[in-house]
């Protein structure tokens, strides 16, 4: 009997230790904030670099729990996602919306909320957010501009037919690809825009029709500027197949080692323009935030030219070649 007792005491004073483990379980106890990330689309393998570079920072630090959604490329879907890590009365919000209009005003609501947002790589249709981090890309439009320029005979001298395939019209980043580009060939009289405007939503296959069209209308294409590399690779396929690549320069813009790198190292792309994820900087300064530290509204990423003077070495040192 009194062995029995004493078996009982232990096994409830262990299971009473057991007990208080777990209600400070280092689990619950070290995740202090909750970061909701918000992610327009997966579909392309810069968003999918993206997930990664953000995972990989966010891992760093115990204290985060952090909830990923996919937008699943529609922004109604994204809208969903913000509205449940609002009624789950997220920490910090991240948030890298499909398009600007749709997405500002359940934004603005988490700001009402008082749940901090910081906004990623594109833009949206007012400033009520916390900060937004992403490239230049007007200046990257810029720089895409006077490369063409370049190399199609100088400035103020420059000639050649162009073919523009934009990303989402309704996104930021295609609108400031496309004016800072603007910017640089208007003053080339030589210079001529072949069609007008058309979305190609950042999809390598859209950019494929486009492109289609294009050759079979003009004779003449000299150079191809696209939003971003899935497209002017796109584009690319779209001249091989007619048998028209060699007479073609072709731009892009990302600069993924495995993508955009590659496509210029094998001679497809003539050149590609760096334009980094956001990932990693956005969970550095959520991080500071949550900290309670001051961040400042904007962090502007850097950018950089990748032709065939360069794209070896950047492989090399990817571990790629
Ligand atoms: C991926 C992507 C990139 C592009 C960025 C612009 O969804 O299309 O290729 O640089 O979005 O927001």
């Amino acid at each position: 009997m009194k062995i029995k007792i004493v078996l009982i005491l232990i096994g409830l004073s262990f299971f009473s230790m057991f007990g208080r483990e777990e209600n400070i379980s280092f689990a619950s106890d070290a995740k202090k904030y909750v970061v909701g990330f918000s992610q327009a689309t997966i579909t392309e393998p810069w968003r999918l670099l993206f997930n990664k570079e953000l995972r990989i920072e966010a891992d760093k630090y115990p204290e985060i729990e952090l909830l990923v959604r996919d937008g699943l490329d529609d922004a109604q879907k994204q809208i969903a996602d913000v509205e449940e890590f609002i009624s789950r009365k997220v920490d910090v919000i991240l948030i890298s919306p499909k398009v600007a209009q749709d997405l500002t005003p359940v934004v603005n609501k988490a700001m009402d909320r008082g749940i901090p947002v910081i906004v990623l790589d594109r833009d949206l249709s007012n400033k009520k957010y916390t900060q937004f981090i992403g490239g230049d890309n007007k200046l990257i439009g810029r720089t895409a501009g006077e490369y063409a320029v370049k190399r199609l005979g100088g400035k103020g001298k420059a000639k050649g037919n162009i073919v523009e395939i934009w990303g989402g019209m309704a996104a930021t980043p295609a609108q400031d690809r496309h004016s800072g580009f603007a910017e640089s060939i208007s003053q080339e009289k030589g210079i001529k825009n072949l069609i007008q405007p058309k979305d190609g939503d950042w999809k390598q296959d859209l950019a494929y029709d486009i492109m289609a069209e294009a050759l079979d209308k003009f004779d003449k294409i000299d150079l191809v500027y696209a939003h971003n590399d899935p497209m002017a690779y796109g584009a690319f396929l779209a001249a091989k197949d007619m048998g028209r690549e060699k007479e073609i320069m072709f731009l892009g813009i990302d600069a993924i080692p495995a993508e955009g790198i590659k496509w210029v190292h094998q001679g497809n792309l003539t050149a590609t323009f760096l334009y980094m994820t956001p990932g990693a900087e956005g969970i550095r300064q959520a991080m500071k935030l949550l900290r309670g530290e001051k961040i400042a509204p904007n962090v502007v990423l850097p950018t950089m030219i990748i032709d065939s003077t360069n794209a070896a070495e950047i492989l090399k040192k990817n571990g790629l070649l």
